[in-house]
């Protein structure tokens, strides 16, 4: 069965709540012209909101076609955890899927594969989809490691999937090359082709089937300009949008160059 092309919108750090809701009716009057006009949107989205316009953007997506995602949760339920969100909170605000291990929060805020794995499951438990992010440092890439480094943070998930198969179907993982992220330099086709045809062949000799459904989307710098050439390619399954999510033009012309056979 194909996998459903999906794009996601990470907001990061930016905008208030009233500046949340514009963007959203933006991106959903766009969504409703689309589906007025051939039928139907070729891709699932998530727009993932900082946590504090979670609520006032879901009064707006609720029940539409557009899906809310939180940016990260923590590993624990709940608990003397001051700072951080639980993914009870995250579904109980609208959520469906969650971010997991952004190079932002492995870098700045010190979390490793162990943690990252430990969120993925707590993601699970708390009935969310988890995005999880994976991928090299420039340094990484020059000492021709980056095949190495992928596969290290994507084995870290093994021991912490959950055992059902359709729950495991539904993880996301997103390559994300650290120097391709808000630096305006996207990664080249080939090189994004050979990381994701590297983690489908992973996931397809741990996983068997599922493997096959677990759908791997890539993140760094995507704009319209690259989005066709990225998408199109055979285990490329949609996209992790950072700055480009924040105009709502440029969000959905990303959303038209998912091909059409999706
Ligand atoms: P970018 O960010 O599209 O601005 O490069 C992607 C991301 O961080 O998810």
């Amino acid at each position: 069965m194909a996998r459903r092309m999906l794009i996601v919108g990470n907001w990061k750090m930016n905008g208030l709540i009233e500046t949340a809701q514009a963007l959203t009716e933006d991106i959903l009057s766009g969504l409703s012209a689309r589906v007025a006009r051939s039928g139907s949107v070729r891709c699932e989205v998530v727009l993932c909101p900082p946590a504090t316009a979670l609520y006032a953007v879901n009064q707006r997506v609720g029940g539409s076609l557009v899906r809310l995602g939180g940016q990260d949760l923590s590993e624990f339920e709940s608990g003397p955890h001051t700072g951080e969100t639980g993914g009870g909170m995250l579904r109980d605000v609208g959520c469906g899927y969650v971010i997991v291990g952004h190079s932002e929060r492995r870098s700045g805020w010190g979390e490793d594969n162990a943690r990252v794995a430990r969120k993925m499951a707590a993601a699970f438990r708390a009935g969310l989809q988890p995005i999880v992010c994976v991928g090299e440092t420039l340094e990484e890439r020059e000492q021709g490691r980056t095949l190495e480094v992928v596969r290290a943070q994507l084995e870290a998930l093994f021991p912490c999937l959950p055992p059902q198969s359709d729950t495991r179907q539904s993880l996301v993982v997103a390559y994300e090359p650290v120097w391709a992220i808000g630096s305006g330099r996207h990664a080249l086709p080939e090189q994004v082709q050979e990381v994701h045809g590297f983690m489908r062949r992973i996931l397809l000799e741990r996983l068997g089937e599922d493997g096959h459904a677990i759908r791997i989307v890539y993140g760094g710098s995507v704009k319209a300009g690259n989005a066709g050439s990225l998408f199109a390619l055979e285990d490329v399954d949609g996209g992790l949008i950072g700055g480009a999510s924040l105009q709502s033009v440029d969000f959905l012309a990303i959303i038209d160059a998912v091909p059409e056979t999706f």
